[in-house]
């Protein structure tokens, strides 16, 4: 593992008066960003806790993966910006890159390739599995409950200490996922699952899982393809955003990697991390159809604090600029579907309501704008997926960034279970009263 960024040394300390203090605290130096002030012995020392809904001020580890500067809008994996990767690598090679720290030779790159195709096969009792959900099941439950499920396959991989066990539950996760995401696809429409081509280069295999029917071998589009790899490597990972530090909390119950990727997903749903590219599509999609909505009435909702509604796939918690991947996202909407010879009035729809959103003074002073799943659906939607897998697919393109970062908590001797505290604002301690005298 990489561990040049949690070398860093302690540079220098604060003092923090508080109660019977005052009490030195430990400074923690970043390769890039902000210093950390180091917390750990305050409660034992001042009886004091620090109060951090969210965790939004709080470094939860030392990390060596991603590296995210919100304000200017910046993306690096392992050091290496996302718009150069983005137009160099492979989604494969950038898994590797996220998993070992290093870019992979050419060698280390066909051996790589190789061991996950070779493994992208799941065991013929998961067919059964498929078949016991409901059709209408939404496919992010099934791929949530069939990652648990094909740990069931390999009991080795329940002891996470190895390095050989590590790596082995790694290629099979990143194997098998696009496998199980085609098959609860083809579950929800009624369609045979097709089995895995090793002859395929994984994004394909997968579109071919996808899309094929038995008795015809088409091959996928070439430039179809190469936009599903640029997609999954721009949500190849995002430091400590909420499924993967669900993955790190639940991992540091020294929960096994499947079960930890598997909480992550979940996290992942949420319409405010994950779920907002399909609640993206989804607002488009009202806004076309519904003859009353403009731009203007959606951006009224939006800033309306009495309406739930939020403009889906804007604001971040991290940017407080263009989100890197939305920028790329934006023009790469405009040519794969200029590639594809296809129009799509949700990307005139979405277009309209970034210049709208960008001009009003509520979205300007709070410095919101479009994220990396205000385009991403209207892509995936271009490349033939229904709404509903928008998610999964995002699961898939996260995976290797949820095991790299499994992988940096298990062996990270600064880790401790993750067990936040409170600040408990309940009732006072009161005598119980008996059932007969309430
Ligand atoms: N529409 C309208 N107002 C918004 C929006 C939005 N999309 N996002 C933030 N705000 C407002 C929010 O109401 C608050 O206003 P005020 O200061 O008046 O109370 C202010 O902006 C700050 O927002 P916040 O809720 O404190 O910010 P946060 O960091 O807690 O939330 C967020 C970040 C992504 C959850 C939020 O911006 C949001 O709900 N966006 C829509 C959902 C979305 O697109 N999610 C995908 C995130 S990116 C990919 C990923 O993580 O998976």
């Amino acid at each position: 593992m990489d561990t040049k960024g949690s070398e860093r040394m302690i540079e220098r300390n604060v003092t923090l008066d508080v109660g019977s203090g005052p009490y030195e605290l430990d400074v923690h130096d970043s390769v890039m960003g902000l210093p950390g002030i180091d917390i750990r012995r305050l409660r034992a020392q001042a009886r004091v806790v620090t109060f951090d809904p969210g965790f939004a001020n709080t470094a939860v580890a030392k990390s060596s993966i991603t590296y995210i500067d919100g304000s200017t809008g910046e993306l690096r994996y392992r050091g290496y910006g996302i718009e150069e990767i983005a137009s160099h690598s492979s989604f494969i090679e950038v898994a590797y890159l996220l998993l070992y720290g290093e870019l992979p030779t050419a060698a280390e790159l066909t051996a790589w390739e190789s061991d996950i195709s070779a493994q992208t096969m799941l065991n013929e009792e998961m067919r059964s599995f498929f078949d016991a959900f409901p059709r209408r099941a939404h496919p992010m439950a099934v791929l949530n409950s069939a990652t648990s499920a094909i740990s069931t396959f390999y009991d080795v991989y329940r002891r996470p200490t190895r390095k050989r066990e590590i790596d082995a539950g790694a290629r099979t996760l990143i194997a098998k996922l696009p496998t199980i995401a085609a098959w609860a696809y083809k579950k929800s429409i009624g369609e045979p699952y097709m089995y895995p081509n090793p002859d395929y280069s994984y994004v394909e295999n997968f579109l071919h899982m996808m899309y094929a029917r038995p008795g015809r071998q088409d091959r996928v589009d070439p430039s179809i393809v190469k936009a599903l790899d640029v997609l999954l490597i721009l949500h190849a990972d995002h430091e400590m955003n909420c499924s993967t530090a669900t993955v790190r909390a639940v991992g540091s119950s020294r929960a096994n990697m499947f079960a930890s990727v598997a909480a992550g997903m979940g996290a992942l749903w949420g319409p405010l991390h994950g779920g907002a590219n399909q609640a993206v599509i989804e607002m488009l999609q009202a806004i076309h159809d519904d003859p009353d909505a403009t731009i203007e009435s959606t951006l009224r909702r939006a800033k309306d604090k009495n309406d739930p509604f939020r403009l889906m796939g804007f604001g971040h918690s991290v940017y407080t600029n263009y989100d890197p991947r939305a920028r790329i996202l934006a023009s790469f909407a405009e040519d794969v579907l200029a590639r594809m010879e296809r129009s799509d009035p949700l990307l005139d729809i979405a277009q309209e309501l970034e210049t709208a959103a960008l001009n009003d003074e509520y979205f300007v002073e709070r410095k919101l704008y479009p994220n990396v799943d205000f385009y991403s659906g209207i892509i995936f939607r271009a490349l033939g997926f229904p709404s509903r897998m928008f998610t999964v697919l995002f699961a898939i393109g996260r995976l290797p960034g949820w095991i790299a970062h499994w992988i940096e908590m298990t062996t990270d001797p600064d880790t401790r279970i993750m067990r936040p505290r409170q600040l408990y604002v309940g009732e006072p301690a009161r005598d119980y009263v008996l059932l007969e005298k309430r």
